[in-house]
Order: structure tokens, then sequence, then C-alpha cells
């Protein structure tokens, strides 16, 4: 599986605000490359659009990554998000689950989120220098308060319990397997594995743009990040996050 950087120091904590923030507030010259911070419980754990994330103390793996990447420009930063999500469904297939990854962050089984990633890059000059990887993944929590839309656990799938601490091991050679892929410029690997198990890929489907809905298939990402969806009308198009959304 390549060199391990990701996971070689874990702090572990009973508690914390979240682990992204715990991360984020290390001082520059105390960060290691490929520390992991997992904590049992977060008092204010965080998702995208400034949405709270919900877990239940001790049932899910709640994680950030710090990672000091050497040569990831700036305008490629969407390789994080891509590494990670292949992790994820990597590590899900070992449970006999197919996992498919709903750009740009979310892990689904079927229609329902499984895990969901918080990326929070620093940049210097054309590069990125320090990355915050957050990771969400539902493990033995059997019901959810939250309005998530359609959360779904590990347990609920195979109604079996799992320890946090062996899965956590399991998820950490998957993201070294993969952040080698990253350094070692293997970018033709991470698009093919990436564009396969994207949710929906290739087919038919309703979207609205915000101002229409249309119909049409996704056809992948572009190395910036965006959608790339074509319309039945054959008009090929790209979005941003937050630019498009699914409706059917
Ligand atoms: C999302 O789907 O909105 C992203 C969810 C990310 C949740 C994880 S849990 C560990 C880390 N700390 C946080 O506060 N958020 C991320």
């Amino acid at each position: 599986m390549g060199t391990k950087i990701i996971g070689t120091k874990i702090i572990g904590l009973n508690e914390t605000e979240s682990t992204n923030a715990y991360a984020r507030n290390i001082e520059t010259n105390k960060l290691e490359n490929g520390t992991i911070i997992i904590s049992q419980f977060q008092t204010s754990g965080r998702g995208y659009n400034k949405n709270s994330w919900e877990s239940e103390a001790g049932k899910n793996i709640t994680c950030s990554i710090i990672l000091l990447p050497e040569k990831i420009k700036a305008e490629d930063q969407y390789v994080i998000s891509k590494f990670v999500s292949l992790a994820i469904t990597d590590y899900l297939s070992i449970k006999g689950i197919v996992a498919k990854i709903k750009w740009p962050n979310d892990i689904y089984i079927g229609d329902k989120k499984i895990a969901g990633i918080l990326i929070e890059n620093s940049v210097k000059g054309e590069y990125i220098d320090k990355t915050i990887i957050g990771i969400g993944i539902n493990i033995n929590q059997e019901s959810f308060k939250s309005d998530a839309p359609n959360p779904i656990s590990l347990k609920n799938i195979t109604k079996s319990e799992y320890s946090i601490s062996h899965e956590l091991e399991e998820l950490i050679r998957f993201l070294n397997h993969w952040y080698n892929q990253v350094v070692e410029d293997k970018n033709g690997m991470i698009d093919k594995d990436y564009k396969q198990k994207m949710y929906r890929i290739d087919e038919l489907s309703v979207f609205s743009d915000n101002t229409k809905k249309f119909e049409g298939y996704i056809k992948g990402v572009n190395k910036f990040g965006q959608l790339m969806i074509e319309t039945t009308e054959k008009e090929k198009l790209l979005f941003n996050f937050k630019e498009v959304a699914f409706l059917i």
C-alpha cells in the first residue's frame, strides 16, 4: 500500500468542539504531516455550508487529517476530495457495500448519505500548503434526529456493531493508498476510478440550476472539480459547488 503518511500520529479526544477546528488551532510550528485528530464527541461538529454534523458520542468516525502536501497546486485542489472519497468508498467496499461519490463531497449508499467530507485548504503562492480534511462516517448510530437529508449508517445496513478504532485503522490504510497515488502523480488512475464511482454517472437525471429545471447526464468532473453535465439537448454544462442540485 506504499508509504504511511496519514495516521503516523493520532490524537484521540473524548470531546472537542470540532476536530477541524482543533486541527486549525494547532500552531504552525507544531503541525505534523499526516496527524489525525479523532474525537468521541463533537459539541459543534460542522458540515459544509455551515450546517451542523450530527454524531452520537462514541458511535461514529469523526476525525480530521492534517496534510502538508508538497506539490499539490492550488488549481488542482479537487484531487484532495477525490482521493479521500475513493478511500472511503474502498473502505466501505470491504464491508461488502457499494458506495458512490455524490459530487462534490458526499458518500452515498443508494439514495442515502453515509459519509461527508469537509476540506479546508490554505494556499501559499501557487501551492496548497496545508489541508485539513474532516471526515464523518456514520458507523454504529441507528437513528438520526437532525433534518440532515437521508442519513444512514453502516449498522443500519449490516446490523453489525463495529469497533471505531478498528474501523479507523482500516480507513487509514485506504487513505494512505490513495494519497500515495496523489504523491506519485498517478492522477489518471484517480480520475478513472473517481468517475466510475460517481453517483448517477451517465444516468438520466433531473437537475435545477436555480433558474430552471433540466434533464441530463453527469459526465464526470473536470480538473477544477466542476461537475460536467450533458443535457438531453446535447448542451455541455459546467457547474461549481452550489450552482446545481439534483431534483430526481
Ligand atoms: C458534510 O457532509 O457536510 C461534511 C461533514 C463533515 C463532518 C466531519 S466530522 C469530523 C470533522 N469535524 C467537523 O466539524 N466536521 C468534519
